[in-house]
């Protein structure tokens, strides 16, 4: 019994220093971002009259479910929702916004997740003209440039330096597109938002697990919750997310991943994953700094612009390719990856106050989508709902609208 004490107290302190031994240092103030507006941010950053989609008509059932069984509350045929979901959803609402209100003085609340902005930059989408026929579907349906922003950020809850070793993540909100919109949770009207992470898969992968995670760090501890993967047999999610975290070049140097899948058209399930293309790729500096990351993008940006390749991987078999557990990589074995657009990010100066407020100011969101493009699986059903909520409550403590970008 004293035996089995003393494994699970170390495997419990092992866990616990590799997860925070690195989320436990300086916290810093966000990316030095300077006052001078910078002449590119000035045309493009500025929303337009009437951007304000607070008051946007949207209607909470998942009514457009109604693809295959025709009622409200339906499911795809890609999909399997367990029964206590809709009450784990719920919880992690409330939890999240309680520490949100915590954590932030009214007026200064930054996202729950993903709250230190690396970059918000200016972007084009550009679908390829060469797709295969059964792949131009919704918005890859024809060769079209698309405007786009894109706000780069790190994962971890707090604002921290970038010496820190973390996720980063990625969110594309393409502009200007028309055609049926998804309806859950999806104020916004002609927007396609991708949003991916420099990792393969999210190995907290089912909202039971999420929720656990939400649950037991927030209102325990996360020792508590580590304790718990252990005890049940998970130490090997513990591993995961150590491994997700890495001091990268640049964020304009590195993959990303979806981790979760959509719906591409009415029969196709796909997951995405953006590969950079750029010509040039950032040095590590020998001595990290704060905002090394930034400070790399905008080395980057002022002389040469960066690309990437916004590709799709199919599913081919649902048990090994789960649509229902974000943690299972799909085989680019059974089934590589395919270029269908690319992400063009040209020469800019981003580092601007004004850039700065848009990256606070928007709200990105799996349910900004096509129809054609509904994101699918547990955890999306998760997101759209809590996305939606708290950047409505983040909004709403910084006395500012929820806006939808035109241009
Ligand atoms: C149930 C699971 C998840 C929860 C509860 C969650 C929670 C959140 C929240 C609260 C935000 C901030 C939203 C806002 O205030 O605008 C956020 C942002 C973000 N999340 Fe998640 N997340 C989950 C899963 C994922 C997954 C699987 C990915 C992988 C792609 C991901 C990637 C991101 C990124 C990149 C952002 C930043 C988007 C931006 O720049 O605004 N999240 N998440």
């Amino acid at each position: 019994m004293k035996h089995t004490s003393m494994i699970l107290l170390t495997a419990m302190l092992i866990a616990a220093l590799m997860i925070f031994g690195c989320a436990n240092a300086n916290s810093v103030k966000e990316a030095g971002f300077r006052n001078d507006p910078g002449t590119e941010g000035k045309q493009r950053g500025k929303l337009e009259a009437g951007d304000d989609v607070s008051q946007n008509d949207i209607s909470d059932e998942r009514y457009n479910m109604q693809i295959t069984d025709g009622k409200l509350g339906g499911v795809t045929p890609f999909e399997n929702i367990p029964a206590d979901e809709d009450r784990q959803i719920k919880d992690m609402k409330t939890i999240l916004q309680e520490k949100m209100s915590k954590d932030y003085p009214e007026g200064q609340t930054k996202r729950d997740a993903h709250p230190k902005n690396l970059g918000c930059l200016q972007a084009e989408f550009i679908v390829e003209p060469d797709i295969p026929a059964e792949l131009k579907v919704g918005l890859f349906a024809f060769p079209q440039t698309y405007p786009a922003w894109v706000r780069i950020s790190s994962a971890s809850g707090k604002i921290q330096s970038d010496k820190v070793k973390d996720l980063r993540g990625i969110g594309i909100k393409i502009m200007g597109v028309r055609g049926e919109r998804y309806k859950t949770q999806n104020e916004e009207k002609e927007t396609q938002d991708f949003i991916l992470v420099s990792y393969p898969t999210m190995p907290l992968g089912t909202v039971n697990l999420f929720h656990d995670a939400v649950y037991y760090s927030i209102e325990w501890s996360p020792l508590v919750f580590f304790a718990r993967l252990v005890v049940t047999g998970n130490f090997h999610i513990i591993n995961e997310l150590r491994k997700m975290r890495q001091n990268q070049t640049s964020p304009l140097d590195i993959r990303y991943w979806s981790t979760t899948p959509y719906l591409y058209g009415t029969d196709l399930v796909v997951k995405y994953s953006i590969i950079p293309t750029s010509n040039i790729k950032s040095v590590l500096p020998s001595k990290l700094t704060d905002h090394y990351l930034t400070d790399n993008m905008e080395k980057h940006l002022a002389e040469h612009e960066a690309s990437f390749d916004f590709m799709i991987q199919r599913q081919k078999d649902p048990d090994r390719m789960p649509v229902e557990d974000a943690g299972v990589e799909w085989s680019e074995k059974e089934s590589p990856f395919i270029k269908v657009a690319s992400l063009r990010i040209p020469i800019q100066v981003f580092r601007t106050r004004e850039r700065a407020e848009l990256a606070e100011d928007l709200s990105f969101s799996p349910a900004h989508s096509l129809i054609e493009h509904r994101p699918i699986g547990g955890i999306n059903r998760a997101r759209v709902d809590i996305y939606r909520f708290l950047s409505e409550f983040r909004h709403k403590q910084n006395n500012k609208p929820l806006i939808e970008p035109r241009r």
